[in-house]
Order: C-alpha cells, then sequence, then structure tokens
C-alpha cells in the first residue's frame, strides 16, 4: 500500500510502499478513502509527544480519516467489512496512521459510522478539528449573551467552534482578516476582529471595558504570554488553551478558570458531530483537496500557516 511516513523524528515525509497490515484480536483494516490534515499531525512528526509514548519508525502519518471497512480481526463485533466509518487512527506505538490506503484501527477506539449523507471527505475533515471545538466550548460554561472570544478562528478548529458557541447564545468575537470576514459572520461571528490591523486584545479591551466571559485560544504557544488574553476575562471567567498555554493554578488566584484541552473522541461524540454536519448544522470549509502524492509538499507549505479551512488527501 502507498503511505506517506516520516523516517524518524523531524523528518521530511516521504511517499513509500509499505505492506498491509493484518488486523489481529479487536482490531479492523480499513480501506481510507479521505485524510483529514491537522497542524497536530506534523508536530507529532516532530517528536512533539516522544516523551509521552513509544513511536514506530517509518510512522505513517496523520489521524483524522474516513474509509470502508475492508476486513475485521477476531472479536470484532461492532463493525463489519462494508462499514462506512471515519475517526483518528493514529498508533503511534504501532506506527500507524491515516496518510494511507489501509490502516488497522481497535474496535474499542476513536472510530464510529458516517452516517447516510455525510461524504467520506467532509467526515474525514471533522475528527480532531471539531471534537476540539465541541469540548472547548463545553468547558467555556456560556450562556445566553455571554461574551466569548475566539482566538485564532479562522482555521479549523476555530470555524467549528464559532457555530457551537453561537448555537449556545453566545455573542462570538472571532480573530480573521478581512477576506474571510464576512465567512466567519455566516457562521455565527457577532464581531470579526482583524488581527493584523492592531493586536486583538487591545481591540478587545477597548470594546468591552468591563471584560469578557470567556476566550478559547487556539494561538498562543506552551510556554508563551497568554498574559494579554487573561487580562481580557471578568473574574469569573474561563479560559482555554488547546496548546497547553494556560497554568489552571496561577489563574485560580484571580478567580479564573484555566483549561489546557486535550481532544478526547468518544465514539458518542464522533456520531454526534458527523449527524451534524451531514444535517448541515455543522459546516466545515474544505479549502483544497489533495493526492498523497502532494502531502510533503503540502505539509511544507502548510508549516507556514494561513489556513482558512481544512486540507483533506483523497485516496479513492
Ligand atoms: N489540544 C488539542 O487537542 C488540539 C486539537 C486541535 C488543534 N490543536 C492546536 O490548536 C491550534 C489551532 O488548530 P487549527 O487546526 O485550528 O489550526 P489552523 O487550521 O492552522 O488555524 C489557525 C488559524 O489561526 C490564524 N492565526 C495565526 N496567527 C494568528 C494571530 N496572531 N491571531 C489570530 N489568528 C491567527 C491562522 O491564520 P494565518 O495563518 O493566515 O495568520 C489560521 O487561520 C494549533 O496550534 C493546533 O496544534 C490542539
Amino acid at each position: 500500500m502507498k503511505a506517506v511516513v516520516v523516517p524518524g523524528f523531524a523528518a521530511r515525509p516521504e511517499l513509500v510502499d509499505l505492506p498491509t497490515p493484518e488486523p489481529g484480536p479487536g482490531e479492523f483494516l480499513v480501506r481510507m478513502q479521505a485524510a483529514g490534515m491537522n497542524p497536530f499531525d506534523w508536530k507529532v512528526a516532530d517528536g512533539a509527544l516522544r516523551d509521552v509514548t513509544p513511536h514506530t519508525f517509518p510512522l505513517v502519518m496523520g489521524s483524522d480519516g474516513a474509509g470502508v471497512v475492508e476486513k475485521t480481526g477476531p472479536g470484532v463485533t461492532r463493525f463489519q467489512p462494508g462499514d462506512r466509518v471515519y475517526g483518528q487512527f493514529m498508533r503511534l506505538p504501532q506506527g500507524f496512521g491515516s496518510y494511507a490506503e489501509f490502516t488497522l484501527a481497535e474496535q474499542d477506539g476513536k472510530v464510529a459510522r458516517i452516517p447516510e449523507g455525510l461524504s467520506f471527505a467532509l467526515a474525514a475533515a471533522l475528527p480532531t478539528a471539531s471534537v476540539t471545538a465541541y469540548q472547548a466550548v463545553a468547558a467555556a460554561r456560556l450562556f445566553q449573551t455571554g461574551v466569548f472570544l475566539i482566538n485564532g478562528a479562522s482555521g479549523g478548529v476555530g470555524q467549528s467552534a464559532i457555530q457551537f458557541a453561537a448555537r449556545a447564545g453566545a455573542r462570538v468575537l472571532a480573530t480573521g482578516t478581512p477576506d474571510i470576514a464576512g465567512y466567519l459572520r455566516d457562521l455565527g461571528a457577532h464581531t470579526v476582529v482583524d488581527f493584523t490591523r492592531a493586536p486583538t486584545h487591545e481591540q478587545v479591551a477597548a470594546a468591552y471595558p468591563g471584560g469578557i466571559d470567556a476566550v478559547l485560544d487556539l494561538i498562543t504557544p506552551a510556554g508563551g504570554d497568554i498574559g494579554p488574553m487573561v487580562g481580557l476575562l471578568r473574574p469569573g471567567g474561563t479560559l482555554i488553551s488547546t496548546n497547553y498555554a494556560t497554568d489552571p493554578d496561577a489563574l485560580a488566584a484571580s478567580l479564573i478558570l484555566g483549561v489546557n484541552i486535550s481532544n478526547d473522541p468518544t465514539t458518542e461524540t464522533l456520531t454526534a458531530l458527523a449527524e451534524f454536519a451531514a444535517k448541515g448544522d455543522l459546516r466545515v470549509r474544505i479549502d483544497a483537496e489533495i493526492s498523497l502524492a502532494d502531502v510533503p509538499a503540502t505539509v511544507a507549505k502548510a508549516r507556514t500557516g494561513h489556513a482558512t479551512g481544512k486540507t483533506v488527501i483523497v485516496l479513492r
């Protein structure tokens, strides 16, 4: 099978031929139809989790994907050949990922069936970004008319978070450049903050001098200065980081709830999000559909930023 791998940490991705894996007990083989790309994929390939879990090289890149069950191993009762499934397929200790023609999943893993009416490409674009957004908005404890800033709203996580927060009744402030502002408003943003015009925190502080209720920060890296975001919150507010940039203990002294989100899709969450997307209640913008051969160049380009939607690898 064709797959995109890295031969070691921080190596350039390569398109290679690998043996198609055989499902063992509790595993099933998925013929991938589409794989969704996320910044997390190259952060992991660079070694972000090297101290957290063992990795096997060559490591097939990628987590998100969608496909058809090809074959089941002993003891698999929840899935059968022909099922359309999607979810997260990254298994670092085994070297498995989603940027491949086939991958092995566990029946108790982060996988759910795809409902009628949802394409493989859209399903593959959902898991990491939309589950993170869903869990982050739940953690924000939003209420009707609460003011919620999404810093980094123009990317994959942010676009889903705008929709979940707007549906919860919050007034959503979303960062974005003028070229994408209309689209972000259409998703549910009340105000689009052009972060290239002046620092986001200065613009928001000027508009809401009494403080806002919650911030989802998708930009500040671990160890970065998240102080400007903290300064926007009223006492009792919530700060959520997707990059482990908050220190909940330090924030507690200022009566602010700090949350570091690590997405953890359950089959139930994946099923709910797929239903939303199939009904058009969750919109996901696919910027580009590429082939496996395009991945090395696309990863190099994606490292420079400027995501305005999802990139999906089409494998069929
Ligand atoms: N903990 C978890 O479970 C988890 C899960 C998913 C994602 N993440 C992390 O969360 C972050 C966001 O993920 P994503 O998939 O949404 O990334 P993405 O698709 O690359 O989106 C990031 C967006 O932020 C914009 N941006 C860059 N600098 C900005 C600034 N200073 N102010 C406002 N916006 C700015 C980018 O636009 P330009 O590049 O055009 O400036 C881009 O549209 C990443 O760091 C990712 O690794 C963590």
